[in-house]
């Protein structure tokens, strides 16, 4: 994605945002349901419990956050550059990850714009695009931490202790 010189590790910044965003999309997946009513009443304009409200409005804040911190983190790559992949890693297993990684920033940025367009225009049809996104997140989620585990485990490749944060080497 860019030909910045490959530095040995991730930033101290791109390791935070990875974190943070982990946790932000498992709390868009428990704010997730209460969204959908929380839309569904906007829509129709029914009652909205407190509960709802304040998840469903918490869904738009931490979303859009998601939003912010994949664009922070993909500056952050371009200007600092990624640490190489294994070189004694197959080539099918640094392809695959590399794919799995731009198709999760193509969700992470898609995603939170359609909900954010849904949401703004009030328009059923980005709503459920929006909503239609997430299966394929989980799966991509899934397959990537299958990859990471698999480069620790099994290439012995050092991609995962770079990630965490108390382990990396400093860049
Ligand atoms: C990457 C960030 C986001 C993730 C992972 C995410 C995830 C989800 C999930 C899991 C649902 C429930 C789908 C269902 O039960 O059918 C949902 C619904 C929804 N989200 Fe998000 N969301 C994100 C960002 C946003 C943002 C920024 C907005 C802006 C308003 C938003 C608006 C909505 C709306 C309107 C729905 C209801 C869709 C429907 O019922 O058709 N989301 N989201
Ligand atoms: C919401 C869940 C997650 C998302 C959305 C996510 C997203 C990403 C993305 C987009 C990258 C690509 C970095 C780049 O090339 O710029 C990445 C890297 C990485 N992720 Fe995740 N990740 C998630 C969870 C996890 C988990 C649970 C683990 C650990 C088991 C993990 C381990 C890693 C590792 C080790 C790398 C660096 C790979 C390398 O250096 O080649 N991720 N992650």
């Amino acid at each position: 994605m860019s030909n910045t010189p490959r530095p040995a590790a991730w930033s101290r910044l791109n390791v935070f945002l990875h974190w943070t965003i982990v946790v932000l999309v498992l709390c868009q997946w428990i704010e997730g349901e209460y969204m959908a009513d929380f839309w569904d009443a906007t829509l129709e304009g029914g009652s909205i419990g407190t509960t709802t409200a304040v998840l469903g409005y918490g869904h738009i804040v931490l979303g859009t956050l998601v939003l912010v911190a994949a664009a922070l983190r993909l500056i952050d790559r371009y200007t600092h550059g990624r640490p190489p992949h294994d070189a004694q890693e197959p080539k099918w297993a640094s392809l695959l990850a590399r794919v799995t990684h731009f198709l999760l920033y193509t969700v992470l940025l898609v995603m939170p714009v359609l909900g954010l367009a849904a949401w703004f225009t009030g328009n059923d049809d980005l709503a459920g695009y929006h909503a239609f996104l997430w299966n394929p997140l989980l799966a991509l989620i899934g397959l990537h931490i299958v990859g990471a585990l698999a480069q620790h485990f099994w290439f012995r490749s050092p991609a995962l202790k770079r990630m965490l944060p108390g382990l990396r080497q400093s860049a």
